[in-house]
């Protein structure tokens, strides 16, 4: 098992950067350092982790700059000694990279490249070192009613976010080719959750309902995503980062597949349960509406890879997993809250301007 000591995460004030974040001190008890790199976009919420932040305040260091800053790159591994990185930092939803993908191209593909550069050079040897790549299952483009993605499916991106993650999967293919970088990736199916950002279709419709606001459905709703509860996906790179094998890619997913509209009627129907109210009430709130443009049909992931090479199951099951995710927003209504009338911003700007 690789020993860790100080891990460079990228992305940690984001959705899945968080909870690793957090399964790293809580779960695993991580007792090494965690540098936590983030340029803090409309997507990183440096609220996630201020109870860490208090806890482990001598382990745990916040860094808020971009990972395209070469200079602030170069400083942190001159300072710290990183053995490892777990690279979350990225732009992230589809629709935003439709309308925008400007943003895409600079953080996943140039960001990722500032990093890898930055770790080339900075390393002086490579020994017990390991640059984990996180990606997505959607670089392999889109499924028919058959078939899963396996690791060896020929990469076929659709969207600029799913084309600028499989960019950034080959560059960081051909540090490993080319330099000799010790490098490992994950393509994970869609993740759900705690501190989710509530525009990803499974808190957008908690928040909705807990609003009772319409529930948009993009097309027929008959579009199909494998869905991986968040701590599995943490546990799975926690494996990969330990025992994985350098060059190889993993891919992650939860073997669960729904329609988004039969995601929609489990959300409305967990919802009546736990609040006690009338399901058909929020049934009533479902609206289709415009089709997103070039929308993937289907995702499913083959992950016996990292099942049978590394002993990784995932352990929290859709049921469980959406109804203990629905009392967790209904809890932090305050945290859904900040973020959609943007006071959010303002508790940032005054607690984490630029240092
Ligand atoms: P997120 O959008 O919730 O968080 C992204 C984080 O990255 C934010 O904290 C943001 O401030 C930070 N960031 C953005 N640009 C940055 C930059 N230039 N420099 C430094 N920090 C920057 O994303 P997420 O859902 O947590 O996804 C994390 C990673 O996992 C991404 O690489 C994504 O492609 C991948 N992934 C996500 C899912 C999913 O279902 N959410 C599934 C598979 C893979
Ligand atoms: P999303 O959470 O954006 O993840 P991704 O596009 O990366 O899979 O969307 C998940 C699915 O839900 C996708 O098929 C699009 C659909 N969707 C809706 O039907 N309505 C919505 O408001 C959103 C945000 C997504």
């Amino acid at each position: 098992m690789r020993k860790m000591k100080t891990i460079l995460v990228t992305g940690g004030y984001g959705f899945i950067g968080t909870n690793f974040i957090k399964f790293m001190f809580e779960e695993i008890k991580f007792s090494g350092r965690i540098i936590n790199l983030d340029s803090i976009t409309y997507a990183g919420n440096p609220f996630n982790l201020k109870d860490i932040e208090e806890k482990y305040n001598a382990e745990y260091i916040a860094v808020n700059a971009s990972i395209n800053d070469l200079e602030i790159l170069e400083e942190i591994f001159t300072k710290y000694e990183i053995d490892t990185i777990v690279h979350f930092a990225a732009e992230s939803h589809v629709d935003r990279s439709i309308n925008g993908p400007a943003e895409f191209i600079r953080t996943n593909i140039l960001g990722t490249f500032s990093l890898l550069e930055t770790a080339r050079n900075c390393w002086k040897t490579y020994e017990n070192k390991l640059f984990h790549h996180i990606s997505t299952d959607e670089v392999y483009g889109s499924l028919g009613k058959e078939g899963l993605f396996k690791e060896t499916t020929p990469y076929d991106p659709r969207s600029p976010y799913s084309a600028s993650k499989a960019s950034s999967d080959h560059l960081v293919k051909a540090y490993f080719h080319t330099y000799g970088l010790p490098v490992t990736i994950s393509n994970c199916s869609n993740n759900y959750g705690p501190y989710q950002f509530p525009e990803k279709v499974i808190p957008l419709m908690i928040t909705n309902l807990l609003n009772k606001k319409p529930l948009p459905v993009y097309g027929d709703g008959t579009n199909i995503r494998d869905w991986l509860h968040v701590k599995d996906h943490c546990s799975a790179i926690y494996k990969i980062i330990t025992e994985g094998k350098t060059g190889e890619t993993y891919n992650i997913g939860g073997e669960h597949e729904e329609s988004n509209i039969n995601l929609i009627h489990q959300l409305c129907h967990a919802m009546a349960s736990i609040k006690d109210n009338d399901e058909e009430e929020y049934l009533k709130l479902i609206t289709f509406v415009k089709d997103r443009q070039g929308h993937d049909k289907r995702y499913a992931i083959d992950c016996s890879k990292i099942k049978t090479e590394l002993g990784w199951n995932s352990s929290i099951s859709f049921e469980n997993g959406i109804n203990e995710t629905i009392r967790w927003y209904i809890k932090n209504q305050d945290w859904l809250n900040n973020i959609i009338n943007g006071n959010y911003k303002n508790w940032i700007k005054l607690n984490y301007e630029k240092r």
